[in-house]
């Protein structure tokens, strides 16, 4: 039977004990991770979320009594043990923190007995997500997850000391609000005691924020839960955190430099990373042109080249056809692989193809000087040359080509070039590249909607210079938002908003919304901008991703402890599942039937 706590006091974590207790008697407790019999001995590696430590059951010292109970033990039993510190008498584990000594027990308790665990509970498992996931609450006993979690309480704790040193205030926004113009879909909460009415969870704390600007906080931060019912991927979770902020009485370069600060203060606390001030900045724009990413990364080269002009008026109708169209023709050296064979090449094309390419087309260059290409025969020798000057290529290199509209241009380079930099190892672990991106488009075009959509949000203020644009040219013009990078994961972004009434009328009219939808969808906002409102600008940063950067995870679900997989779904506790009809008609919900029933 377990056995209970009375009159037990946990001395020490597992890995608190250390030579310096060496004599001492001490009382740790946690979870058996194995145990060996060694002919009148019993060692036991008893594990707590400090890492293991070595326990020592020898028959003369723990009575044998307890040496019988001793013997009983098995994988992820709960045991305290109280006993001796010892240097250990042999098999000194240099990999442990504690692996120059061990505790000899002279008393034991069982606290808790366990059934085989499904997985092994141990550091790297191979086992597969699925079953983790079922058993997450075992899953996360495993140190990895364990260091995870420790570091996000920790970078949690540190952001609350700078930004309290900084002056700003932690305010809570509500969970139970109406939707926020973010652009992915909202997850809905239908009202009991108004039927037919629904709160949506906020997708961030946006509108609030403002609100408490205009109210006069000058500095708000919170670390926010949020919520989008989007696609899921390795960096995207339907309910995740922001530590959220905004500023009042400032412009881009004020939320920059606290920023910049707070991401030194933060890495160098957290992980010893020396963030190196300032980050480089570079627009929108550059950041298209060179790297064919707005969140590019910057830990290798390899840059995209414009090399529309050399081949205007060339003989390959891809290339010129392409430029009639208003498209361009970009490309990337790729160093030293102009040996890679036909069939990889090939493999190239396809993956191109995956992001909107109608073709890839190539030219290496061989030792020799000569060419091997895909287009080679529709150029003449100078064009040839011309084109390879412009790409600094030099024998041995690999340049492809992609010609098309600007936009596909972009990404199909620009995931090629992360693609290659995987494929051909070109990135050293252990670097962090911070990078602000700004000045990006104010709208994009949304070819569904056939309308202009805000690229951050509604409330984002137009480059000054841009201003009288627009009316009469929406497309061109620059917004005052800002993204930071950080290894080619978009780590948060932010923007100055707007605080005048005739500049917010304007975007929301180019946006498509009449006077009476913008009021009924957001009037508390416009309300309270009548009643003097300060400018003000913010940034938010998605926590779990930093977290995931900082411990170099595949998946954002590694640094959060109850994750959701593809579908939204938990697969510990089955939500979302079906509720009662009674819950149901106190809400005044009934479900359509689907068509498989109706058919
Ligand atoms: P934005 O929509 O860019 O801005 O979000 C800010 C940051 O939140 C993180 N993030 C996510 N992390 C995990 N899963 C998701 N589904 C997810 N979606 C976003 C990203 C992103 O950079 N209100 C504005 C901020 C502002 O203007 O102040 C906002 O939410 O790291
Ligand atoms: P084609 O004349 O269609 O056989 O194409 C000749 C070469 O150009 C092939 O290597 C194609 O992969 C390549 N190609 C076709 N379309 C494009 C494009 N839009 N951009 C770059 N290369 C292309």
């Amino acid at each position: 039977m377990a056995e209970s706590m009375k009159g037990l006091c946990r001395t020490h974590r597992c890995t608190e004990v250390s030579h310096d207790n060496i004599g001492q008697t001490v009382t740790v407790m946690g979870w058996v991770q194995k145990r060996r019999n060694l002919g009148s001995l019993i060692f036991i590696d008893l594990r707590d979320r400090s890492g293991l430590l070595q326990i020592v059951f020898d028959e003369p010292k723990v009575g044998s009594r307890g040496f019988a109970k001793a013997g009983t033990l098995r994988s992820e039993f709960v045991v305290a043990v109280t006993g001796t510190v010892e240097r250990r008498a042999a098999a000194v584990n240099e990999h442990l923190k504690t692996g120059d000594i061990e505790v000899i027990a002279t008393d034991l308790r069982i606290l808790s007995e366990s059934e085989t665990p499904p997985f092994p509970i141990e550091e790297n498992s191979q086992t597969k997500d699925e079953l983790r996931l079922r058993y997450r609450y075992l899953d996360l006993r495993r140190p990895d997850l364990q260091r995870n979690l420790m570091m996000k309480s920790k970078v949690a704790m540190l952001l609350r000391n700078f930004m309290a040193q900084e002056g700003f205030l932690e305010i809570e926004t509500p969970i139970l609000t109406k939707s926020t113009p973010e652009g992915a879909r909202d997850y809905l909460v239908p009202s009991r005691v108004h039927p037919g009415s629904f709160y949506a969870l906020p997708q961030s704390p946006q509108l609030f924020k403002q609100l408490l600007m205009c109210s006069g906080y000058d500095r708000y931060f919170q670390i926010a839960r949020c919520f989008r019912d989007e696609d899921l991927r390795a960096d995207r979770q339907p309910e995740f955190t922001q530590a959220d902020m905004e500023l009042s009485f400032v412009d881009v370069d004020d939320v920059i430099d606290v920023n910049e600060r707070l991401l030194q203060y933060v890495f160098r606390e957290a992980v010893g990373v020396e963030v190196k001030l300032p980050i480089p900045r570079i627009t929108w724009q550059e950041a298209m042109d060179r790297f064919g990413s707005d969140k590019p990364d910057t830990r290798f080269g390899m840059e995209l080249v414009n090399v529309s002009e050399v081949v205007a008026g060339c003989g390959f109708a891809v290339f010129t056809g392409a430029l009639e169209q208003g498209g361009s023709v970009r490309g990337i050296n790729v160093k030293g692989q102009g040996a890679m064979p036909r069939k990889k090449i090939d493999k190239l094309v396809e993956f191109a193809k995956g992001y909107g390419a109608k073709g890839l087309a190539y030219l290496a260059v061989n030792e020799d000087g000569t060419y091997k290409s895909s287009f080679a025969k529709f150029m003449t020798e100078e064009e040839l040359q011309s084109l390879a000057g412009q790409m600094q290529a030099e024998p041995g290199d690999l340049l492809l080509f992609a010609a098309d509209k600007n936009k596909v241009v972009w990404d199909v380079l620009g995931a090629l070039r992360l693609e290659l930099a995987r494929q051909l190892e070109l990135i050293e672990k252990d670097q962090y590249h911070f990078l602000w991106v700004t000045d990006f488009p104010l709208l994009e075009w949304s070819e569904e909607e056939n309308r202009f959509m805000a690229m951050h949000h509604p409330f984002t203020m137009p480059v000054e210079e841009d201003w009288d644009k627009i009316d009469s040219d929406p497309g061109s013009v620059r917004a005052k938002a800002y993204d930071i990078v950080l290894n080619g994961t978009e780590l948060g972004g932010g923007s100055v908003r707007i605080h005048q009434n005739d500049i917010q009328e304007k975007m929301l009219q180019v946006l498509g919304f009449t006077k009476e939808s913008a009021y009924e969808q957001f009037g508390f906002l416009l309300n309270a901008f009548q009643y003097g409102v300060p400018p003000h600008a913010g940034l938010a940063y998605g926590l779990d991703r930093m977290i995931m950067l900082m411990m170099q995870c595949e998946s954002i679900r590694d640094v959060i402890a109850f994750p959701k997989v593809k579908d939204a779904s938990c697969l510990m506790t089955d939500a979302p599942n079906v509720v009662d009809q009674k819950q149901l008609q106190e809400l005044a919900l009934t479900i359509a039937a689907s068509e498989e029933e109706t058919e």
